[in-house]
């Protein structure tokens, strides 16, 4: 792994000290969603809260909207589709927008081209880390400048949101539980959690007896799959992602809400071969396991089960209008067409760009969409599932 330059050991230090003394506050352990939003989120010195490059080739990893517009293309022909059948205002609302690659070129796309106005558009940016807005404010001004006056950074969910909602690669940047089966009783669960050990008070991993509430998420888990998880077995829960999906659904007055990201269904999420969970870091593309590696550094992120997201958004009375793998969406979008207008030297990355996004073994089978709907909108077939549709195997 390349070595983090000095200023960059000095964050991290920084953020250790403050774990550390968290960790001691709570009596010596802390679980690991609750290390993991400090080691991601603290302000100023959390993974997504510090002034480290984080996407891109020089950063630690590149996601959809880095790779052109395709991922756009297909966002925008879904939503219009929506937008038009349920007579929907133009507002969208992302979610953790990243660099504001998707959020530029969803608004560039957006604009009319007779007149190079965005009549009615309003683009929402729900972003927990200072400095990533202001890197995607700097992104607009620099791609679609005559947008950014369209462009509102909110601080909290809008209550009644009417429009779309999106959200790429958001929820395995969520907080998760990690349980370990140790026995076959209903309460024979460990969970993992970090401790300090030694003379200097070094951090690591400690699993603890599951609380009762740990215990019954774990069991229902099991209830969900019809069957026992072995006793070794180790895996995550994104508790957090369930409550944040209740909440975005109960704000969700008219419209829909699209989420993509890089996950299974509950029954593949939790195969009996998966005995190790999905729990992921990254630094300057290289991805290993060891979430205690120079805590603030490097991304720490969990595969997602959209079973749990399902029943999440639509316990909260919103609908299911699709589920497919990412190839299948862009594919049903009609977004993998390049452009005529396109040189060749734009056309040769556009097919590249669609490979990596639709390959098998590259993100088109692993990454999933989904998408949830209030009424209106959920008496359209949607057009991104149009093929390959596979809410049955939630
Ligand atoms: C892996 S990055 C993805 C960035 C961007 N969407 C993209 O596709 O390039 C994860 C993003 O999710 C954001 N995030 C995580 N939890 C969030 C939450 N509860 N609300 C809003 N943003 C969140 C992070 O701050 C970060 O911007």
């Amino acid at each position: 792994m390349p070595t983090p330059s000095p200023q960059a050991l000095e964050v991290s230090r920084a953020l250790e000290a403050q774990v550390s003394e968290a960790i001691r506050l709570h009596g010596g352990w802390i679980p690991f969603d609750a290390f993991m939003e400090r080691v991601l989120y603290t302000p100023g010195l959390g993974y997504y809260s510090n002034a480290t490059r984080k996407f891109g080739a020089q950063g630690d990893f590149i996601t959809a909207p880095m790779l052109g517009p395709t991922l756009a293309q297909a966002i925008v022909r879904q939503a219009s589709q929506w937008q038009a059948a349920a007579n929907l205002p133009l507002h969208w609302l992302e979610f953790g927008a990243g660099n504001g690659q998707l959020a530029a070129d969803i608004l560039r796309l957006s604009l009319s081209s007779k007149q190079q106005c965005l009549d009615g558009v309003r683009y929402y940016i729900l972003e927990l880390s200072a400095d990533l807005a202001a890197l995607q404010r700097e992104t607009i001004a620099r791609l679609v400048p005559q947008a950014l006056e369209s462009v509102v950074w909110l601080s909290q969910l809008p209550e009644n949101f009417e429009g779309v909602i999106i959200g790429n690669e958001v929820l395995d940047a969520m907080p998760v539980k990690i349980v370990e089966r140790c026995g076959t009783g209903p309460q024979e669960w460990l969970e993992w959690g970090v401790a300090l050990e030694g003379a200097n008070g070094q951090i690591v991993e400690r699993s603890a007896p599951a609380s009762a509430a740990v215990q019954q998420a774990a069991n229902a888990v099991e209830t969900y799959l019809g069957r026992a998880l072995a006793p070794g077995y180790r895996s995550e829960i994104s508790l957090s992602a369930v409550a944040w999906m209740r909440e975005v659904s109960t704000c969700l007055k008219k419209g829909a809400l699209l989420l993509l990201d890089y996950g299974f269904d509950a029954q593949q999420f939790y195969a009996p071969e998966r005995v190790s969970g999905t729990l992921m870091c990254h630094y300057r593309h290289h991805a290993h396991t060891n979430a205690l590696w120079h805590v603030g550094l490097q991304d720490i992120t969990a595969h997602v089960d959209f079973s749990a997201i399902w029943s999440a958004a639509t316990q909260a009375g919103l609908e299911l209008l699709g589920y497919a793998n990412q190839a299948n969406f862009l594919m049903n979008c009609d977004a993998l067409v390049a452009s005529e207008d396109d040189d060749a030297l734009s056309r040769a990355r556009h097919h590249q760009a669609i490979f990596k996004l639709t390959s098998e073994s590259e993100m088109g089978e692993l990454f999933k969409v989904i998408a949830f709907g209030t009424k209106t909108v959920a008496d359209v077939p949607a057009l991104g599932f149009r093929r390959g549709e596979r809410s049955g195997w939630l």
